[in-house]
């Protein structure tokens, strides 16, 4: 669903972010241009960024290997 209209951000991408690697709403802001016009949006969006940073990255069930000294 669209959560800023202004800009056309979604909470897919919003939850992409996170998972890609933004730590701060601001960084959101900066990377999605989500919240940077009217503003009406900043509550729900900030709620869906907290919720996705705080979830862990998916592991993808894969085998680590310990690097070799
Ligand atoms: S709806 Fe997001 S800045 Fe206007």
């Amino acid at each position: 669903m669209y959560v800023c209209i202004c800009n056309a951000v979604t909470d897919r991408d919003i939850r992409a972010a996170a998972q890609a690697g933004v730590t701060s709403f601001a960084q959101l802001r900066a990377s999605t241009g989500c919240s940077d016009c009217c503003g009406n949006c900043e509550s729900l969006a900030r709620e869906l960024f907290d919720e996705a940073a705080a979830k862990p990255v998916r592991s993808l069930g894969l085998p680590t290997f310990a690097h070799a000294a």
